[in-house]
């Protein structure tokens, strides 16, 4: 956007974890910036003193609002070709059987080129506009995702995955093939040097890399600046199996700790049976979690205790991990996550339920924290890029209805009422137009 647009009407952001703010008023983007915000009365008085006549000026209607965009910090998008197969085995069988055979297929340039494509128009398409994505083994084949960013203009950290450790599929490397790959795979990407792109060193987790990969790794990661993402603590067998090969360590985290890849810098999926040892030491690092929680039940792997990891002072944000997780929307996500926080509620967990405010922040500001990418996005400050959604709750042909009755008593209770029915039971239909860096990127 060069000119100026001003968005006039209701907008909705989480000021911090507690704090959800609901406004009528405007914003103005400038350069994919918000660099303007006021009531409705401060819009008034701007406009008939003539200060919005080089603005393009957009109304929403009384059933639309704009909310931050969407931020998935955890989504493997070679797995897209198996959502919703498999999901009946646990997590190392489900790898095996499923997820190693397939992401062997992206040494296939052409076949990943075309993966890749959809899967960043499905993600934008659900109001993901920031993504932190897994991709395969292969250094060719995960530049390709780097293309599909691109071109579709989502933000994204994009990760070649690594592993050096024997595994039935064949699906690995050597450790100085990884080292290599990996470092050309980060300088590529940088080469770039598109602000909405990063590279993510991406270990794929302590049962297929050793000490000498993790630790080279790291290494990679403090010489770039750059991110890492792994998994940690997902499933019991997985963690046993992690301790029977590193019988130097107590637990899994001390397994990553050893290699120097926990710091601020670090986001770890899952993490649903951390001992309090291992909350400890993820706080004190300023390690970040991805809760997963689809693929957490899907593939029985257990209930994360995310209200005991934010009382910890650990910076949480959402993930689908597709295709452990069944579906590709972070809506999911924010409904799955109060859903498993009350089962611990119910199973006794005193004050463990999250309300929908709390699984808003998670997924647009908690997100951008998780990512460092909060003095970015994450909510509409003035400063901020504006990735943003414009939602209508009641869009024709979408799932929510209208009625003529309402509880609400103001302006402000009407937009509450709109995000609470979106959040609860809205779509991609009621998703009208997503913005990234204040570009319209909504494709199909
Ligand atoms: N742990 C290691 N790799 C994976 C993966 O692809 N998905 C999930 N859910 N867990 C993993
Ligand atoms: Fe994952």
């Amino acid at each position: 956007m060069t000119r100026k647009h001003t968005f006039v009407g209701a907008y909705a952001h989480s000021d911090n974890k507690r704090q959800l703010s609901v406004c009528f008023g405007f914003l103005t983007i400038e350069n994919g910036k918000i660099t303007q915000k006021g009531s409705i009365e401060e819009f008034e008085e701007l406009l008939s003193a003539g200060k919005f006549s080089e603005h393009i000026v957009i109304n929403l209607s009384d059933s639309q609002l704009i909310i931050p965009g969407f931020i998935d910090c955890h989504i493997h998008a070679p797995q897209f070709p198996n959502i919703g197969l498999g999901l009946d085995r646990p997590l190392l069988e489900w790898l095996d059987k499923y997820t190693f055979p397939l992401e062997k297929k992206y040494s296939d340039t052409v076949f990943a080129s075309k993966v890749y494509d959809q899967v960043v128009q499905r993600l934008l398409k659900n109001g993901t506009t920031t993504a932190c994505y897994f991709g395969s083994l292969h250094l060719d084949g995960t530049l390709e995702l780097v293309k599909s960013v691109l071109k579709y203009h989502q933000r994204a950290f994009v990760g070649k995955v690594s592993m050096n450790l024997q595994n039935d599929a064949g699906y690995y490397n050597s450790t100085e093939k990884e080292l290599q790959d990996t470092e050309e795979f980060v300088q590529k990407v940088l080469d770039y040097k598109n602000e909405l792109i990063q590279p993510v060193v991406t270990p794929r987790f302590a049962v297929s890399c050793d000490h000498q990969l993790l630790s080279g790794l790291a290494m990679i990661a403090n010489k770039y600046g750059c991110s890492m993402q792994s998994h940690v603590c997902e499933n019991l067998k997985e963690i046993n199996y992690v301790l029977e090969i590193n019988p130097r360590c107590k637990s899994y985290c001390e397994v990553y700790d050893k290699s120097k890849i926990l710091h601020e810098k670090c986001i770890m999926a899952h993490a649903v049976h951390l001992t309090d040892e291992e909350i400890d030491l993820l706080s004190k690092k300023g390690v970040s979690v991805a809760h997963c929680p689809a693929s957490n039940t899907r593939l029985k792997s257990g209930l994360c205790p995310v209200r005991k990891l934010l009382d910890n002072n650990i910076v949480v944000g959402l993930g689908t991990d597709v295709s452990g997780g069944d579906s590709a929307t972070i809506l999911d996500a924010v409904r799955r996550t109060m859903d498993v926080s009350t089962c611990l509620e119910l199973q006794g967990a005193d004050n463990y339920s999250l309300d929908w405010k709390e699984a808003f922040y998670l997924a647009t500001l908690g997100g951008a924290k998780a990512l460092n990418l909060d003095d970015k996005i994450g909510n509409f400050e003035v400063g901020k890029d504006f990735d943003a959604l414009l939602i209508d709750a009641y869009a024709p042909g979408g799932p929510i209805d209208e009625y003529e009755y309402t509880v609400d008593e103001n302006k402000e209770e009407h937009a509450v009422s709109l995000l609470q029915r979106f959040i609860y039971l809205g779509d991609d239909r009621n998703i009208l137009q997503v913005y990234v860096k204040g570009k319209s990127v909504k494709t199909i």
